[in-house]
């Protein structure tokens, strides 16, 4: 069974023989996205350094009082977009165990693990050091949020993860450039920092979407299966927290991510991997490719509900010092 986990248990046997033919182009899309990035530090964006000299107090000073102008809807958003990465230890738990760790899977994991974690590191510096939140209550509900755990039903699916990696690397992507866009307006250095952070989530979809796209050449029957297990909707980690809705519910009205982002980035993979183009599939397969299709018109009538029956309301939360949001 070549280098890909011999007794795993993660994937069928079939699955686990495509995943160990697919090894070559892992390697090579790996190598692909070496060569596109550019790895920037955190500290590049706002230096620390202990000889980092005058200018950087004045800076800060400057950077403070520019951050006073930043609405509290989009602080809201800042904090989801950082607690959204600091679910890497479940992303990366999820990778290991669905894609093993014997295999160019794990070189990539531990790859793209340092890659995201400068992301939780650099939005959380900006925040500490544009002192936008209550700081003690925004850390105690990132305890929360990483306490909470994240176990997607994936059934042990390789083939699911992969799917869900391209649509969650896109969603991140959108969500941090649209932030990025909303919050420059007050603050530009925001601005900077999400838009180094939604150029690696904009690689890494490449990278999940190709891989995704070399399953569907080898198992496609199957693969629209999984796929059609996790397309409809995009779980996400910290969801069953208290507050993560609304949380959520501010974003979108923000017009920063919601189900109308969702439903483009269906459709944009459901282009890219050619789903209603495929031919000579099983009956199942066929049936998974009918619905796959039906798939955006979905998302469009539920975000049509949505904005029909969405009223003026008001929203608080703690690590904005229970201000209320009248959005
Ligand atoms: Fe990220
Ligand atoms: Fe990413």
């Amino acid at each position: 069974m070549g280098s890909a986990a011999p007794s795993s248990s993660f994937g069928t046997p079939d699955q686990l023989e495509v995943l160990v033919s697919m090894e070559a182009a892992v390697v090579r899309l790996t190598e692909t996205h070496q060569a596109s990035r550019r790895l920037w530090f955190p500290n590049d964006l706002t230096s620390a350094d202990a000889e980092a000299g005058s200018e950087l107090e004045a800076e800060l000073a400057e950077l403070r009082e520019a951050a006073r102008g930043l609405p509290d809807a989009m602080r809201v958003t800042l904090a989801l977009n950082l607690l959204t990465e600091e679910g890497l230890p479940h992303f990366h738990r999820l990778i290991a165990t669905h894609l093993g760790n014997e295999s160019p899977w794990a070189e990539w994991n531990n790859m793209w693990t340092a890659e995201e974690d400068r992301h939780g590191c650099a939005l959380r510096d900006y925040v500490r050091d544009a002192r936008i939140f209550n700081m003690g209550a925004l850390e105690r509900m990132q305890y929360r949020y990483i306490e909470c755990g994240f176990n997607p039903d994936w059934q042990r699916d390789p083939y699911r993860l992969l799917a869900y990696t391209s649509m969650q690397e896109k969603a991140t992507q959108v969500a941090h450039a649209n932030a990025g866009r909303t919050c420059g307006k007050h603050e530009p250095r925001i601005q900077r920092v999400l838009a180094h952070i939604a150029g690696d989530e904009s690689r890494h979809y490449s990278f999940y979407r190709s891989a995704f796209a070399e399953i569907l050449a080898r198992d496609t029957n199957r693969a629209l299966f999984s796929l059609l297990k996790v397309m409809p909707a995009l779980a996400m980690p910290g969801h069953t927290m208290p507050g993560y809705d609304h949380m959520s519910e501010v974003v979108r009205r923000a017009g920063v991510y919601g189900p109308r982002h969702y439903q483009k980035i269906v459709e944009e993979l459901l282009e890219f991997w050619r789903i209603g183009a495929l031919e000579g599939l099983s009956g199942e397969g066929r049936a998974s490719q009918d619905k796959l299709m039906k798939i955006p018109a979905r998302l469009a009538r539920m975000a049509d509900y949505l904005d029909a029956k969405t009223n003026p309301r008001n929203f608080s939360f703690d690590f904005i010092y229970d201000r209320v949001i009248e959005m």
